[in-house]
Order: structure tokens, then sequence, then C-alpha cells
């Protein structure tokens, strides 16, 4: 059994699995070198050979126990044919869409603009290197979905603009193409060879009202339709207030937490094995503050089914070195 199915399934306490979000990127010398000969992020995502590489690239240098696909989120506004470009040092800029042109895409127009990310996982999870892994597709959460093809870059300082809450029978709509196009991709990357699918809500926390309509009742259908496929759900609602609720509500197989969330809290709220918390910033600070924090994760999810990882993705200017110390004082504590 892969890593993180036996932590799933067994709830097996013996041994923490270990993968980091964002762990193919900026980080990595052997990316940002792939990356200067390739300025277009998208293309990039769309080269099967390139992106299989990429994958691997944290694999081969930490053995990593999961690989997850190199690909993005919004590739899937991409699929429905919004415009989208990747800017340096600003991030995604999406362009407009037509609901009635969405209205007309059909699951096969959709499949053929991604084919490539399939193909990348599909050869990807047949490399020796996978043997013994877990090979994680992904989608953005139904949510962080509208909220980029909406708002159409990220919300600034955490807020969204007045405006997005303007046309609430758009954003239903939306969110029902969205829904249906999420399943399909899922459907896709799992065929393909994912064994296991993660949820990003990244702007799961910048919701106040309104939780249920564009969270819970959205992500359910989601996370029971990765279940009908056979394959466990791993669910990321960075920064939402009650994540008991969240649980209680969404039933993931396994839920990861944000660097905001109290440790301490959560395992006493929840009884599914749980995946991340450690704050990426403490990466940048240096080798004794880093085994403080690291040990207190390990020590308070001890005899609890437990995936070390971030409370958020990795950030770009973590140093080789204290990626090496993290693994190994993981790979030690048991
Ligand atoms: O985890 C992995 O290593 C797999 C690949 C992956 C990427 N994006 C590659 C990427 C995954 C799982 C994502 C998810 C993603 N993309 C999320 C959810 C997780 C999160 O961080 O909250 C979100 C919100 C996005 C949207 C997105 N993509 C943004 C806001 C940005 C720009 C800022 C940033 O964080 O880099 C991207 C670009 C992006 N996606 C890069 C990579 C490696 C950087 C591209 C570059 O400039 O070289």
């Amino acid at each position: 059994m892969t890593p993180i199915i036996n932590c799933i399934v067994n709830k097996d306490t013996k041994k923490n699995p270990i993968w980091l979000m964002r762990q193919a990127g900026r980080y990595l010398p052997e990316f940002r070198e792939i990356r200067k000969k390739n300025q277009d992020f998208i293309k990039l995502c769309l080269n099967s050979k390139l992106s299989s590489e990429i994958t691997l690239q944290p694999i081969k240098r930490f053995s990593f126990d999961a690989a997850i696909i190199f690909s993005d989120i919004l590739m899937v506004p991409y699929g429905l044919g919004q415009p989208i470009t990747f800017e340096k040092n600003f991030g995604p800029r999406l362009g407009n869409f037509e609901i009635e042109t969405l209205k007309e895409i059909n699951e096969e127009d959709f499949t053929n603009s991604l084919n490539s990310i399939y193909n990348s996982i599909s050869i990807t999870s047949k490399n020796p290197l996978i043997k013994n892994r877990d090979m994680i597709g992904f989608v953005g959460a139904p949510w962080t979905i509208l909220v980029y093809m909406i708002n159409k870059i990220s919300p600034k300082k955490n807020k969204l603009s007045d405006k997005f809450f303007e046309d609430n029978s758009l954003n239903n709509i939306l969110l029902n193409i969205i829904e249906k196009f999420l399943k399909i991709h899922i459907k896709n990357q799992v065929k393909a060879g994912a064994n296991v699918i993660q949820i990003f809500d990244s702007w799961a926390g910048l919701l106040e009202n309104n939780i249920s309509e564009f969270i819970y009742v959205p992500t359910l259908k989601i996370v029971q339709y990765v279940k009908t496929l056979g394959v466990p759900v791993i669910c990321f609602p960075r920064g939402i207030k009650d994540y008991k609720k969240y649980c209680e509500l969404i039933k993931p197989d396994m839920i990861s937490i944000d660097y905001e969330l109290n440790p301490e809290k959560i395992i006493k709220e929840v009884n599914i094995p749980i995946q991340g918390g450690l704050d990426p910033k403490v990466l940048l600070t240096d080798k004794g503050i880093l085994k403080k924090e690291v040990r207190k994760y390990l020590e308070i999810f001890k005899d609890h089914p437990y995936v070390f990882n971030l409370g958020h993705g990795i950030l770009p200017e973590t140093k080789i070195d204290m990626v090496n110390e993290l693994i190994e004082i993981v790979r030690n504590f048991k």
C-alpha cells in the first residue's frame, strides 16, 4: 500500500509520510532552469514531458512519499476557454468570458484541451520512481475557482471586490458549470493514474457569510463524486474558521490544515486523518527553530494518522538545505 493510502485506510500511526504543497516549483534550481527556457507557464503545464519531469524533480532530490502532478488549479478555467496569463511577480491574470459560450462547452472539448495533463499523469505514474509512492491529482475547490474566474486576479489584501456578489444568479450558473467540469477533470486524472485527489480551497477563509452556499454544498458534491471513483480525497480549506464543522459536513478522507490553525485544538475536534500545518515561513528561519516547530506537530499528532506537510505552499525563497533538514527530522522521529 502507498504511504498516504496506508495512513488513510489503515489509520497507521507508525510512520509519517511526507510531501510538501508546491513541492514541484520555484525553490528548486532544476525547476527554475526549465522555467527560464519556458516563459509561458500555461504552455509548460501543457507540455507532458516537461510537466512529468518537473513532477519527478522533488522525488529525485528528496525522495518524498508522494508526487503531485505539475499543473495548476487554473487549468480548469483555461480548459473552459477563459484567457489566462501568469505574470512575473504578479500571479495569474484571467480575461473575460461569455456565460453563453461556457454553457456550450462539452466534455470532449474540455478533455481535449487538457489532454496533455492526463498524459503527463499517465507517463509519470508509470515511472519506476512512483512505485510505492502516491500520485496526487488535484483541483481547486468550486469556490476558489469561482473567485478566480470572477475576480480575475488573486484577491487583494485577502478581500473580494464589492462587485463580487452583485450578480448572484451569474455566480450560481457559473458554480454549476465549474462543478461539472471539476468532476470531469478529476475523473480524467484518476483514469490516467492519480490515486489520491486533493482539493485546494485556497480562498475558503475569505468568506464570512454564505459559506453553505459557496463552500459546503458545492464542495460536498465534489467530494462525494471522488468517493464514487474509489480514490481518497484530501481537502485543504485554507483559513476556514470552523474546521470541525467543515469535516462533519464534507467528510473528506483526510483534512489538510493551514498554519493559522491551532493543532492542539483540531486533534480534539476531528477523528479523520490529518495532514500539514507547519508554517512555510519556518523553513526560512534556522535549523534550531525548524526542529522545534516540526517536532511540535509530530508530537501533537504522534498517535493520530498524520501526513507531514506544510500549512500552505512552500515559498520560492526556501533553501534546499532546510528541506533536507526537515525530511531528516520527520524521518528520524519515530
Ligand atoms: O504542488 C505542486 O508542486 C504542484 C503544482 C501546483 C502549482 N499550483 C504550480 C504552480 C499546484 C498544486 C498549484 C495549486 C494552485 N495554483 C493553488 C492552490 C494552492 C495555493 O497555493 O493556495 C492556487 C491558488 C494556484 C493559482 C496560482 N498559480 C497562483 C496564485 C500563482 C502565482 C503565485 C504563486 O503562488 O506562484 C500560480 C503560479 C504557479 N503555479 C507556479 C507554480 C510552480 C509558479 C509559476 C512561476 O512563476 O514559475
